[in-house]
């Protein structure tokens, strides 16, 4: 069968890069995912439990030629919907579509679901039931250029949703870009990390749970996949033991963190003790300016604030030129530093050369990491 692996924009060639890391050969850039060709059922298993940068790993079930709802319905009604959604079970569809005569996705969503409960209605005498919510088939229809992809979200819930946060803060930051940071870092799991405006916490745990080798699925209890024709619990359950098997134990004063607002401290710990990594993960509540870490950082990565308006952004100056000195001051020589913002204004505070930037989106923020050598 071939994939897709959804990503975030601009992250297509780090995923192409980690799924070759995961031993796939035939991966291939697209828009927002990557396509993987001629994998069997353990690449779903494999994929979803261990790629750190994945948004959702999709199973095309049928690809036609789009022209209208007509086309669309009579495109969807082909597939051997039995298969996929058995007596009793409920679906729901993610629809992103792009097509002059299909007035909006939900729309489009509505020909789909027609189709499919039209054709089971026939066979079996009953409808499915819709359950957006928890829905034991999740599925997603995607169209563009007039060509329709309807595919099984092979994952369910997104997989940046580790099972970890159970504390959040305003707008937290994706667990999923958070890896990326690490992955273009070359975060290896031994150097001593510091996010010293760590908000939540995510850099620092996707951290800890690289140095540990544990699966970013570890925590998740349920998977789309399960749902499958083609499931077999033993061999997922080899997969996931295979993996599991390879976690480690790692030692403590490596991770580090701090930040000015207390609940964001409170939320870093919570979802540290969440993972079983928070004897690893230390946090302190201040502001970085009066931090002194008790081992000396030799890669720092952080994301400060940016602001939304250009007011904020102007107040923020002093942080950002007080982050360029701690970097300079506080870090061992030779370091790494990263900042990750949504401001070019702020980034020059820094006041630092930086060596590379790296274009990213964040929630929709065209954002920059930042590389500094401090030495
Ligand atoms: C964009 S958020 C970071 C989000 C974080 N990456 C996460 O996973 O939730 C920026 C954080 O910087 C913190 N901050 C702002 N000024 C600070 C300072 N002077 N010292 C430490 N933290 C600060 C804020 O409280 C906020 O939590």
């Amino acid at each position: 069968m071939d994939l897709f692996i959804t990503c975030a924009q601009r992250l297509e060639p780090l995923l192409v890069e980690e799924l070759g890391q995961l031993g796939f050969m035939h991966v291939e850039a697209g828009f927002r995912g990557v396509h993987v060709k001629n994998v069997n059922i353990d690449a779903v298993y494999r994929i979803n439990y261990l790629s750190r940068l994945a948004g959702r790993v999709l199973m095309p079930l049928a690809s036609f030629r789009c022209y209208e709802a007509k086309s669309l319905y009579g495109g969807i009604i082909k597939v051997d919907w039995l298969k996929y959604i058995a007596r009793g079970k409920t679906f729901a569809i993610d629809a992103n579509v792009s097509h002059p005569q299909l007035r909006n996705s939900l729309f489009a969503a509505q020909v789909a679901k027609d189709a499919i409960c039209d054709q089971l209605r026939d066979r079996i005498g009953i409808r499915p039931n819709i359950d957006v919510q928890e829905p034991d088939v999740q599925l997603n229809l995607y169209i563009h250029d007039q060509w329709a992809i309807m595919s099984v979200d092979t994952s369910g819930k997104p997989l940046s949703r580790r099972g970890y946060r159970m504390e959040s803060v305003e707008a937290p930051f994706q667990e999923t870009l958070a890896a990326a940071l690490l992955m273009l870092a070359k975060y290896q799991g031994n150097e001593i990390l510091l996010d010293p405006c760590c908000g939540s916490g995510t850099i620092l745990i996707e951290a800890a749970l690289i140095a540990s080798k544990t699966p970013p699925g570890f925590l998740r209890k349920q998977w789309g996949f399960f749902s499958l024709p083609e499931f077999s619990q033993t061999e997922w359950l080899k997969v996931k033991n295979d993996a599991d098997s390879k976690k480690i134990d790692f030692p403590k004063h490596q991770i580090f963190g701090c930040d000015i607002n207390k609940q964001a401290v409170h939320s870093t710990k919570v979802n540290a003790r969440a993972t079983g990594l928070h004897q690893q993960i230390e946090v302190s509540n201040c502001d970085f300016r009066e931090f002194y870490p008790t081992v000396v950082p030799n890669l720092v990565i952080t994301n400060p604030p940016h602001g939304r308006r250009l007011e904020d952004e102007e107040s923020l100056c002093p942080l950002y030129r007080s982050l360029g000195d701690f970097l300079k001051r506080q870090t061992a020589k030779p370091a790494k530093g990263f900042v990750f913002t949504g401001s070019p204004m702020l980034s020059k505070e820094v006041g630092l050369a930086a060596k590379r930037r790296y274009v990213l989106d964040n929630g929709g923020v065209e954002s920059r990491l930042l590389e500094y050598d401090l030495f």
